[in-house]
C-alpha cells in the first residue's frame, strides 16, 4: 500500500506542473484529490487496517494530499497570472496601425451665422439679451402698441396656447423685457425662435428665426439707425451692399420703415433672386414709438430710441444661395455636411 501511495503522490507530481490550462489542471484536481480518487478511496480503507499500520498509511496518506493541494494552489496561480498577461497583450494598441478618423460635427449653418450676427454687434458696443419663446399677449402685443383689433392679433396669425399664453410672433417683446429692467443708456441685440401660424412653403416657416436691435439713449436719431443698419450689412455682406428704407407701418415705431439691402447677387442690376428690383426685403425698423418709452416710465421728451428686427433665416438664405427656408428644418444630412 505505501508502493501504491508513493506512486500515486509521484504521479500527481509530475502531472500537475506541466499541465497547460486551468480546465485540464481542473480534471487533474478530480483525478487526484475527488471523490472518486485513488487516495479518497485508499482513505476509506484505513479503518481496516492493522492498528501499526495505521497511522504510518495514515500519516502518509495526509501528508500526500497535502502536497498535491499545494502544487495544485502553485499552479492555479501560475495560470492566473498567464491568462492575465494574454488578455492584456490582446488589448494593447498597435501603434502601426493607422488611426482611426474622428467625425466632426459642425453648428447647423443657422446658427453659424447667428453667431456671426452676435460677433458683429458685440464689435459694435451691443449685448445679446433675450426674452422667453412662451409670451403673454401683454408683452408681445399690448406693451407693443398693438391695438386688440390688430390684424397680427388673430388666431390665423398667432399660436395662442391653452392657459391664454402665446408663441411669440417675434423678438419685438425683448425691447420691453429689457426696458422693465434697465435704464437708458439701452444698446442690445436679441437674436430668437419666432412662431407665426403660417403654411410652410419656400419663403414661409412656423418657426424661424429674428433678431431685434433696440437703442435708447440722449439724442439718438434716424441718423443713427440707418448708419448702424448700413455698417452690419456692410460687415456680413460686403462693402458694395448698402441698405434703404420704404416707408411702413408697426404699431411700435413712428416712424416705420421696411429695409431692404441692394442685391448681393446683381449689385441692383436685376436677377433672379431680386426678382428684377435690384432689392432684397430685410426686415422692419423704425424710431421706438413714445407710447413705449411710455409704457415702461421712460421720459420720452428726453429720451429717443431706435429698434430693428431682420430674420436670421432670411439672411441665412442669402447668404449661402438657399432658395427653400424648409430645408433649414429637415436635418438633412446631405445639406448640413456642406457647412463643416
Ligand atoms: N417685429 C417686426 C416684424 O417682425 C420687425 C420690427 C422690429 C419692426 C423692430 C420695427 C422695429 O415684422
Amino acid at each position: 500500500m505505501k508502493e501504491e501511495i508513493q506512486t500515486l503522490r509521484q504521479k500527481a507530481l509530475e502531472e500537475i506542473p506541466i499541465c497547460k490550462n486551468l480546465k485540464e489542471l481542473e480534471s487533474l484536481r478530480i483525478k487526484f484529490l475527488g471523490r472518486k480518487s485513488k487516495l479518497s478511496f485508499l482513505l476509506s480503507q484505513i479503518g481496516q487496517l492493522s492498528k501499526e499500520q495505521r497511522p504510518v498509511i495514515g500519516n502518509l496518506l495526509n501528508q500526500s494530499k497535502k502536497e498535491i493541494e499545494k502544487q495544485i494552489a502553485v499552479k492555479k496561480e501560475a495560470l492566473l497570472i498567464v491568462k492575465q498577461k494574454k488578455s492584456k497583450i490582446k488589448r494593447e494598441i498597435d501603434v502601426t496601425l493607422p488611426g482611426r478618423p474622428v467625425e466632426v460635427g459642425a453648428k447647423h449653418p443657422l446658427f453659424q451665422v447667428w453667431e456671426e450676427i452676435e460677433d458683429i454687434f458685440i464689435s459694435l458696443g451691443f449685448e445679446i439679451a433675450e426674452g422667453p419663446e412662451i409670451e403673454t399677449e401683454y408683452y408681445n402685443f399690448d406693451a407693443l402698441n398693438t391695438p386688440e383689433w390688430h390684424p397680427a392679433r388673430n388666431l390665423s396669425d398667432t399660436f395662442y396656447l391653452k392657459n391664454g399664453m402665446l408663441l411669440r410672433t417675434e423678438t419685438s417683446p425683448v425691447q420691453i423685457r429689457v426696458m422693465e429692467k434697465y435704464k437708458p443708456p439701452i444698446r442690445i441685440i436679441a437674436p430668437g425662435r419666432c412662431y407665426r401660424n403660417d403654411k410652410p412653403d419656400a419663403s414661409h416657416s412656423p418657426v424661424f428665426h429674428q433678431f431685434e436691435a433696440l437703442v435708447v439713449d440722449v439724442g439718438i436719431t434716424f441718423a443713427d439707425l440707418k448708419g448702424t443698419l448700413d455698417s452690419f450689412v456692410k460687415r456680413l455682406f460686403g462693402d458694395k451692399t448698402h441698405s434703404r428704407f420704404r416707408p411702413h407701418f408697426f404699431p411700435f415705431t413712428e416712424p416705420s420703415a421696411e429695409i431692404d439691402i441692394l442685391c448681393i447677387n446683381c449689385n441692383g442690376k436685376g436677377c433672379k433672386l431680386c426678382k428684377n428690383t435690384g432689392w432684397l426685403e430685410m426686415g422692419g425698423a423704425g424710431m421706438v414709438d413714445p407710447k413705449v418709452l411710455e409704457e415702461v416710465n421712460y421720459d420720452s421728451e428726453k429720451y429717443t430710441g431706435f429698434a430693428f428686427g431682420l430674420g436670421i433665416d432670411r439672411i441665412t438664405m442669402l447668404k449661402y444661395g438657399i432658395s427653400d427656408i424648409r430645408i433649414l428644418f429637415r436635418n438633412d444630412l446631405r445639406f448640413l455636411e456642406q457647412f463643416v
